[in-house]
């Protein structure tokens, strides 16, 4: 496959019988149609499906412009978005940026990208706004449903801090406003505001989002190249647009993971060799525990970052429970070119590995650890890509939001919803006091008064 990524399944198909993939073939068939066709369950939300191809080319002019003129004025980009208003930019930033990145003084610099509301530290948040205090800033607000707590909490005090620094006029032209196109209260804000605003397509829900001005608007402000990461989108789209599960990596990623499953493994582990893939793996946790962790079923999505965690974690995963499998993100090409290089004492003992890059190092810890999980009864996929880059980035969203609708369907759940995530907002908005929530704020109390009696 060329300019794609390529899923390497020589650790994992000795863990499962031939016909349990043929008996599946015709099911996967199906929901390829059914997702082409936008027919399945949920399918109010199957935007994401063909939005590469059709970006709307105005949108991303406008887009472009206002990053341009963000560079222009700020030093820093804040950020506020939770959930998938937040992981897809932070994953790409940390994937794509220099690990010591440089001061953001010198001539031509990017703004620094800082992230907002997506907690409810206090602290952090004080900080954060002591921080801007001596900095010149702009403030981007991503929220589809537009009544996010944590997000609109922590927009209420960076807004204040605008408006304060800047005037109410001067922060109208440093408040960009990402959200649905036509409802919630973010919506009415920003119009009655008067401050720019990017649309969350309408059948696009919130961790598919990261190909909309979701993720291009800050990503564009970063300086990283959003043509690159939604022209590796659409590859994807092309690679994973054809039924046949035997041609589609992101289906037979999806089918394997899918007879794991089957199989009992209630854990799936992302193992990556890189430490600025962590946010990714963050984001891809989203994505699968969302759409999948329903009806008692799913895989639990979890991450390591190898070798530093085969030093905490490597004896559990050799010889604990077999309830988990791997899949490696494998970075063929690295930006590094260090060569280990020979003393003449040797007194650390490394001179056998003199003239040797580190990745290449890496590489060996990678092939060792894959036979030694595999001889642990731990299957292990691969997915090989070929370097870390805009395209690549673009790739592996589309990637894995496939695979995602693929296997979800395949578990029989609804992968575009959440309702699980209600419950802890709803006992949240009655603890607070919200109006609407007598009648809950009444059980808990009483709930957490009897848990008190000795
Ligand atoms: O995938 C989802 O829909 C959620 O994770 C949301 O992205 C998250 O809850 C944030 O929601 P909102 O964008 O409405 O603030």
């Amino acid at each position: 496959m060329s300019n794609g990524i390529t899923v390497e399944l020589e650790a994992a198909l000795p863990f499962i019988r031939d016909e349990e993939l043929t008996i599946l073939e015709p099911q996967v068939k199906q929901i390829h149609h059914q997702l082409h066709a936008k027919s399945g369950v949920g399918s109010d939300f199957l935007g994401w499906v063909d939005l590469p191809l059709n970006y709307n080319q105005e949108e991303l002019a406008v887009l472009k412009n206002a990053a341009a003129q963000v560079k222009e004025e700020a030093e820093v980009l804040v950020v506020a978005g939770i959930g998938g208003s937040y992981l897809g930019a932070r994953a790409a930033l940390e994937m794509l940026s220099p690990y010591f990145p440089p001061g953001v003084d010198g001539p031509g610099a990017y703004p620094q990208v800082i992230f907002a509301g997506h907690h409810l530290s206090g602290t952090y948040l004080q900080e954060l706004l002591a921080y801007l205090a001596e900095k010149e800033f702009c403030l981007n607000v991503i929220s589809k449903s537009g009544s996010t707590t944590e997000t609109a909490v922590a927009f209420r005090f960076l807004r204040k801090l605008a408006e304060e620094k800047y005037g109410k006029e001067g922060a109208k032209s440093r408040i960009f406003v990402t959200t649905d196109p036509h409802s919630g209260a973010l919506r009415r804000l920003a119009e009655e505001a008067g401050y720019q605003t990017f649309n969350i397509p309408a059948d696009v829900g919130g961790r598919y989002s990261v190909l909309t001005p979701v993720g291009l608007f800050p990503l564009a402000v970063a300086g990283l190249d959003v043509d690159q990461i939604l022209a590796g989108a659409v590859k994807a789209y092309q690679d994973s647009a054809v039924a046949e599960p035997a041609k589609n990596s992101a289906y037979q990623y999806a089918l394997l993971r899918y007879l794991f499953h089957q199989k009992g493994k209630k854990v799936e582990l992302m193992v990556t060799y890189e430490p600025s893939l962590y946010y990714f793996t963050e984001w891809w946790k989203q994505l699968f525990g969302e759409s999948e962790g329903k009806a008692g079923k799913g895989l639990f999505p979890a991450a390591v970052n190898f070798t530093t965690d085969l030093h905490s974690l490597g004896q559990y995963i050799q010889d604990g429970q077999k309830i988990l499998f791997e899949t490696v993100l494998q970075v063929v090409r690295s930006k590094a070119a260090l060569v280990l290089p020979a003393e003449e004492n040797d007194l650390d003992g490394l001179n056998y590995l003199a003239g040797r890059q580190i990745d290449e190092i890496n590489a060996q810890a990678l092939q060792g650890t894959i036979l030694a999980h595999q001889d642990g009864g731990v299957p292990v996929m691969v997915i090989k890509i070929p370097e870390l880059s805009a395209y690549y980035f673009g790739y592996l969203v589309y990637f894995f939001e496939k695979a995602c609708a693929m296997s979800g369907y395949l578990l029989g759940v609804n992968p575009f919803d959440q309702p699980g995530v209600e419950e802890y907002k709803q006992n949240l908005f009655a603890l607070l006091g919200m109006a609407g929530y007598e009648e809950r704020r009444g059980r808990i109390l009483a709930r957490l008064a009897k848990a008190e009696q000795p």
